[in-house]
Order: C-alpha cells, then sequence, then structure tokens
C-alpha cells in the first residue's frame, strides 16, 4: 500500500497553490469589512505587525512540520512533535470540516452573483431594482442556498479528487494568474475615481486614537483565518514539497501575497464606496451588504468599464473561494488517504458528502428554516451558520495555532527545527534566532491573549 508520495511539481506550483488556500473569502469579504469597522489606519498597520510576527513564524513552522514528516496533518504532528500531538492534527482537521461546511455557502453566492451581473451587462441593469431585498429573499429560498453550495462543493470534490498534481496545482496556476489580472484591471479602474484617495486615506491614516485592544486581537485572528494556518492546512501543503525547496522563501512569497491582495481589494472597494455620496453610510450594516448589496450596483453606476469588471469580480471572489475550498477539503480527505488508506477518489467523495450534511443545514439557516435559523449554542449567535463561524474563529483557529507554536517552537527540538527550515536553501534576510524567539514567545503569548480574550471576556471575532 506505500504509494510513492505525489509532489508539487515546482516550488512555484506549490506557492501558487498554498497562495490560493490562503486567498480567498477572507481576503475579499472579511478584511475590507473589518478595517471598515475598526477605522482603517492603526488596525491596518496593526494587521500587517500581527502577519510578520505571529503569521509568518506559524506559517514556517506549519510548512517544515509538513516537509519534514511528509505526511498530512494527524500523523505529521505525531511524528514531529510526539505521539499525543497526533490530537492537535485532528482538531486541525476537524476545523477544516467545520469551516468549510459554512465557507461554501457564501462561495455558492459568487455564482449566483456573477450569473447576475453577466446578465445585466447583456441586457443592461434593471431600473429600480432593490439589491437589498433581493438579497433578503435570496437568503431566504432554501433551494437557491443549498443548490449553489452543492455545486461549489461538487466542484471542489472533483478537483481535490485529481490529486496534488493534476487536481490542486493544475486549478492554482490556471485560476491565481486570472485572479492576479482581474484583481489588477479592477484596482486601475477604482484609482481613477475621485473617492480613492479618500480610500487610500482611510487605509493608510494612523489614527491610534481609535485603537481598540478588541482590534488588535481582531487583527490577530484575522492572520490566522487568512493565511490559512492554525488547522494543520499549511502542514498538509508543505507535506507535498520536496526536500529541495526552500520553506522559508515559499513562505515569505506566500505571506506577502495574500497580504497585498487583501490591501489591493480594500483598496478597490473603499474607491468605490467613497466616490458615491450617502454610501459611506449604508455601508456600515454587515459585511455581506459591502460584497453582496453595495457593490453589484456601484459597478453599472459609477465605475470606469463596470459592465464589464461586474462579473469579472465576482467570478473573482469565485476563483479565490474555490482555492480555498480545495485547501480546507484536502486537509479532511488527506487525513482518510494517509490514515486510514481510503483510495483518494473516495476520500474526497466521502469527506465531501459528510461536510455538506452540516452545509444544508447552514444554508438552511439565513431564514429558509425556523430551526436551523434560529439554532443557538454560542450567546447572542443566531443560527448554524454563525454559530459555526463563531466555534472556528474564537475557539478551533487560536487553539490550534497555540499548540502548534508550543510544538514547533518547545516541544521540538532546536536541531530539528533548524535543519528542517535550512534544508531548501534560504534567503540572505533569513535568521534562525529571530524565527525561534517569535514562535516560542511572541506568538504563543499573542494568540494566548486571544484564547483569554474570549473565554474571559467574550470577546467576539467571527
Ligand atoms: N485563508 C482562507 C481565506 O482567507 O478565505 C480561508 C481558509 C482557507 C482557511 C483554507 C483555512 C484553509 F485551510
Amino acid at each position: 500500500m506505500s504509494q510513492q508520495r505525489e509532489h508539487w511539481s515546482s516550488s512555484f506550483g506549490f506557492v501558487l497553490a498554498a497562495t490560493g488556500s490562503a486567498v480567498g473569502l477572507g481576503n475579499l469579504w472579511k478584511f475590507p469589512y473589518i478595517t471598515w469597522e475598526n477605522d482603517g489606519g492603526a488596525f491596518v498597520l496593526v494587521y500587517l505587525v500581527c502577519i510578520a510576527a505571529v503569521g509568518m513564524p506559524i506559517m514556517l513552522a506549519e510548512l517544515l512540520i509538513g516537509r519534514k514528516t511528509q505526511k498530512s496533518a494527524v500523523a505529521a504532528m505525531r511524528e514531529a512533535v510526539g505521539p499525543a500531538w497526533g490530537l492537535v492534527g485532528a482538531w486541525g482537521v476537524l476545523t477544516g470540516f467545520v469551516i468549510l461546511s459554512y465557507y461554501v455557502v457564501i462561495a455558492g453566492w459568487s455564482l449566483r452573483y456573477f450569473a447576475m451581473t453577466a446578465g445585466w451587462t447583456i441586457s443592461g441593469l434593471p431600473a429600480e431594482f432593490d439589491l437589498g431585498a433581493d438579497f433578503a429573499a435570496f437568503a431566504l429560498s432554501g433551494g437557491k442556498q443549498v443548490g449553489l453550495a452543492a455545486v461549489f462543493m461538487a466542484v471542489t470534490i472533483g478537483i481535490v479528487r485529481s490529486g496534488v498534481n493534476h487536481g490542486i496545482e493544475r486549478t492554482a496556476r490556471v485560476l491565481l494568474p486570472v485572479l492576479f489580472v482581474i484583481l489588477l484591471l479592477l484596482l486601475f479602474s477604482a484609482l481613477s475615481l475621485e473617492g480613492s484617495a479618500e480610500a487610500l486615506a482611510f487605509m493608510f491614516h494612523m489614527d491610534f486614537s481609535s485603537l481598540r485592544l478588541e482590534s488588535v486581537l481582531e487583527a490577530l485572528g484575522h492572520a490566522f483565518f487568512t493565511l490559512s494556518l492554525g488547522m494543520g492546512a499549511m502542514i498538509v501543503f508543505g507535506s507535498y514539497l520536496s526536500k529541495r525547496d526552500s520553506v522559508v522563501k515559499a513562505g515569505a512569497i506566500i505571506v506577502i501575497l495574500d497580504t497585498m491582495i487583501a490591501l489591493m481589494a480594500t483598496a478597490i472597494m473603499f474607491s468605490v464606496i467613497f466616490s458615491v455620496p450617502g454610501m459611506r453610510e449604508q455601508v456600515g450594516a454587515s459585511p455581506v451588504g459591502m460584497l453582496f448589496i453595495s457593490l453589484p450596483e456601484l459597478f453599472y453606476t459609477t465605475v470606469p468599464f463596470g459592465n464589464l469588471l461586474a462579473p469579472l469580480f465576482y467570478l473573482l471572489v469565485g476563483f479565490a473561494a474555490l482555492t480555498s475550498t480545495i485547501a480546507l477539503l484536502e486537509v479532511v480527505a488527506s487525513y482518510l488517504i494517509d490514515e486510514h488508506g481510503v483510495e483518494r477518489t473516495k476520500a474526497a467523495i466521502i469527506s465531501g458528502a459528510c461536510i455538506f450534511a452540516i452545509t444544508i443545514m447552514a444554508s438552511l439557516s439565513l431564514g429558509a428554516v425556523d430551526g436551523f435559523s434560529t439554532f443557538e449554542v454560542f450567546d447572542g449567535k443566531q443560527g448554524v451558520f454563525a454559530n459555526l463561524d463563531h466555534f472556528a474563529s474564537n475557539w478551533q483557529l487560536p487553539i490550534g495555532g497555540f499548540l502548534i507554536t508550543l510544538a514547533a517552537g518547545w516541544v521540538m527540538t532546536r536541531e530539528a527545527t533548524e535543519a528542517e527550515l535550512r534544508e531548501g536553501g534560504v534567503p540572505g534576510w533569513y535568521s534562525y534566532g529571530a524565527w525561534r524567539f517569535f514562535i516560542r514567545y511572541v506568538a504563543p503569548v499573542a494568540v494566548g491573549a486571544i484564547i483569554v480574550a474570549v473565554i474571559a471576556f467574550g470577546v467576539d471575532f467571527s
């Protein structure tokens, strides 16, 4: 049964696949919204510091554990750190399971908005169309919610079953460059709008007086989500990396690209919103509002070349989401493959189907079915969707991330981590001492603070 493990065809292929995992709804949907909520400027700076001081060290820790063992999350933690640490890998698999179950619901929305805007591009924006009311009706439609999520899940399963090279890497090689080009087109168009100067000032003007402690923790929590850390995804992706490739270089590129794309998306959305009088006030209500209620119409009324860019924008959202759902499913499927010897196609279908059972409840919890919509485990969180998101962002990722910092910084030996990070070459700026300091002290203290904030002060990151 011992088959040769598949590997990325090159370091570049790996960087694209891992960047695809990192770049997703977190960049296009969540980051702009939390930047908005936290008044930009100082929050953006804090976020960048969190990415560099906590995200980057944990990224390297996960990648090195994966590449060293050439195993997926559970077996990798068991082998690299110790038998009991397999549980941390299992916690990661569960996290992937939970995140994918609700993530795919929003991913499905991109299909609807792509189709809708493509229709408008062809036949014109309908007169008197109320996007808010339309969205509310859409959320209530159980059939549409489940159907779109099912299509998205089916495509994800199809790609994961095709394997690391022919499925995951090949998809990333096509989608990521397309995604980048669309983003650049949108950026050029948005920056030509008169609101762009104000948007950039909002993003980069540092006003620390409005920064709250909660904002700092929120930035940190988001750093995990956006870089796909704390759940073993990067362990699994690292496990398909050959010993000839540099973990440090690849990790740095992934982190930089993810951050750049989040900033670009934010600049685009804010430039559009700031160009329309009165829009600033309207957007405040929810993250959903920005992406799916305010923006579609603005493309046609405000954005230069908007009638071409609108469908492209929702295509971008769909592509970004797809390369992330692939990674999430791979975490679960690779567990079945490596740990239980399940054949890949079967593993992809079984894990996808089990996750989808939860997706059905999440997609019906936006109003379609009362029991699911009022379901409440966490205080004040209404509905299956909101509770899953809360559990993953507040509990699963921080706890997983915290344990990974302990594993790499305190349990694994200095010799083991140093040798693995060095294998495959290191860039000139690399300092093992700096990494070790951050993974042993800075990252666990920072992530520990999130956990304390959640448990003791009820702070909410979802
Ligand atoms: N990083 C993704 C985003 O920002 O949308 C979310 C995610 C994808 C988390 C894949 C974890 C993962 F394995």
